[in-house]
């Protein structure tokens, strides 16, 4: 597929040197005149609405930009547009994702195998399609530092509603993935180091970022069988009982992975006292000192 890809890249970049970035720039000029305006929209017969504006240096900026609009819109080259079939724009937006699948197969393929993409094949309306992780004009590559610290906060957007998650019966994770040693790493890259991407684990890592799948399944990658060779991508010496040290999405406390718990306890006391400690012991010598020097000088 990747031969396949790059079979497409090749023919485009040739026809861009061949035909001069130019011409398919001033191609996409004839569609960004009406459409880099703010506030254009699409109206849908149930009422629902789409914004219809492209941002033209954004798309500019992005992996698809050799590519003419009317390579993924080969329909609306005239205006009018001809009439759309969708009812509503949720359903504009599956129908769409089906350019994506053109080109990306193999992403297409484990998309539809996994849980997000069988529950849109069932008609779920509150899991993510291609265009709400990649955007539809504004994609840049995933593996960018940008993409990649950010990706907790992506996958979050859902997976930290409540709501949400009760309706399906998945138990809310990105609270406790933001507080464990993965999270906190991601967290602070984010942050301080932006431009460098983290090191430690993001949700895609351990589940893939396409064939998303319950624990319970036992192709899942976090599979109880398939856990540990998960953690081995990065920890390559963990040994047997490693995976253990996962405290499964969950806070620790006094009933569940209660030694995690005293340990964490045992520091928000040690830490903050020995602080104190400190701080006691520096202020009484400046006293001391104070006090001593009053004393030489009453002498
Ligand atoms: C004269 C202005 C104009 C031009 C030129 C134009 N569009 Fe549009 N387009 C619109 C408007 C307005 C809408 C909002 C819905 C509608 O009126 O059809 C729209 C909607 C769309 C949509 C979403 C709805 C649908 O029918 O799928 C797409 C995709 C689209 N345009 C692509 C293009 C492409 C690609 C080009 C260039 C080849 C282009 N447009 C040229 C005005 C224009
Ligand atoms: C790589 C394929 C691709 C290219 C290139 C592309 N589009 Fe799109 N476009 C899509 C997809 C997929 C959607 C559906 C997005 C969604 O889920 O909202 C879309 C949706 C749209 C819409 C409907 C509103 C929306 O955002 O959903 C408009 C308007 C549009 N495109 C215009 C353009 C114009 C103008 C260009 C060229 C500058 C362009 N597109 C280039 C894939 C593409
Ligand atoms: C006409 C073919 C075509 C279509 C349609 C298309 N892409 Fe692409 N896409 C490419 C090419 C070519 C590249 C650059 C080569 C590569 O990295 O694979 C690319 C790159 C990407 C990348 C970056 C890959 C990487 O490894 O950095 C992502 C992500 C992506 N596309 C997502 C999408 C999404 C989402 C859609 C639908 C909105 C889409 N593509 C539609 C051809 C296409
Ligand atoms: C839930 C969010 C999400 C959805 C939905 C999603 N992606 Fe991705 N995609 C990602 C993440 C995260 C990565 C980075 C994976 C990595 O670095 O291991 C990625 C990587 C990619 C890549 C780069 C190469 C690869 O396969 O890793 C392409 C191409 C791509 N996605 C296309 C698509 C297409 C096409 C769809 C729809 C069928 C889609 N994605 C749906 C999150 C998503
Ligand atoms: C637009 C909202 C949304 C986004 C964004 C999203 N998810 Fe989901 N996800 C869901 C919903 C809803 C389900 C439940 C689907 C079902 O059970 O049919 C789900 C299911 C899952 C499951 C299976 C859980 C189970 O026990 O059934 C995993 C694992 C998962 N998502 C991981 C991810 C990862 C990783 C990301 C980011 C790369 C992500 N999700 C982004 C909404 C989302
Ligand atoms: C993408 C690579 C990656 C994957 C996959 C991964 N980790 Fe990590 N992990 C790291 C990095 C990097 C650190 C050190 C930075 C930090 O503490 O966040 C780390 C730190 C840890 C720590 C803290 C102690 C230490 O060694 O620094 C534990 C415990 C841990 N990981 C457990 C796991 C478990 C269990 C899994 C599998 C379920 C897993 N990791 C999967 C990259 C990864
Ligand atoms: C270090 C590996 C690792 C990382 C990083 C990770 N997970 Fe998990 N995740 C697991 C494991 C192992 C399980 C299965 C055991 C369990 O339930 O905790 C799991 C379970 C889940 C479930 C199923 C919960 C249920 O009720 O069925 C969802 C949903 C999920 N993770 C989403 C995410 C999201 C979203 C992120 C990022 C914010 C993320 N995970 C980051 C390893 C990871």
């Amino acid at each position: 597929m990747r031969r396949a890809r790059l079979a497409v890249l090749a023919v485009v970049a040739v026809t861009w040197l061949w035909a001069g970035r130019a011409a398919v720039a001033q191609e996409n000029a004839a569609c960004l005149g009406c459409h880099e305006a703010a506030g254009t929209e699409v109206t849908f017969p149930d009422g629902s609405r789409l914004g219809a504006t492209v941002h033209p240096q954004r798309f500019g900026a992005s992996v698809h930009a050799p590519l003419p609009c009317v390579t993924c819109h080969a329909g609306q080259t005239d205006y009018p547009h001809p009439p759309r079939a969708a009812r509503s724009a949720r359903a504009y937006q599956v129908a769409a994702q089906q350019i994506c699948a053109t080109c990306h197969a193999e992403a297409a393929a484990a998309y539809a195998a996994g849980s997000h993409g069988r529950a849109v094949a069932r008609g779920a309306t509150d899991v993510p399609l291609c265009t709400s992780c990649h955007t539809a004009h504004e994609v840049v590559p995933p593996a960018t530092a940008a993409f990649r610290n950010n990706a907790p906060e992506l996958c979050g957007n859902c997976h930290a509603d409540e709501a949400l998650m009760a309706r399906y019966g998945v138990r809310v994770v990105y609270q406790a993935y933001t507080e464990e040693f993965h999270g906190v790493t991601t967290r602070l890259y984010r942050i301080v180091t932006p431009m460098s991407p983290s090191p430690a684990a993001v949700c895609s890592d351990c589940h893939t970022a396409h064939r998303v799948l319950p624990p319970t399944d036992p192709a899942s990658t976090v599979s109880p069988a398939n856990v540990l060779a998960t953690c081995r991508t990065c920890h390559a010496t963990a040994g047997r009982f490693f995976a253990t040290a996962w405290t499964e999405h969950r806070a620790p406390s006094l009933r569940f992975a209660t030694l995690v718990y005293l340990v964490q306890v045992f520091y928000w006391i040690l830490i903050p006292a020995t602080v104190a400690v400190l701080v006691a012991l520096t202020a009484l010598d400046l006293w001391y000192w104070v006090w001593v020097r009053r004393r030489r000088r009453r002498a």
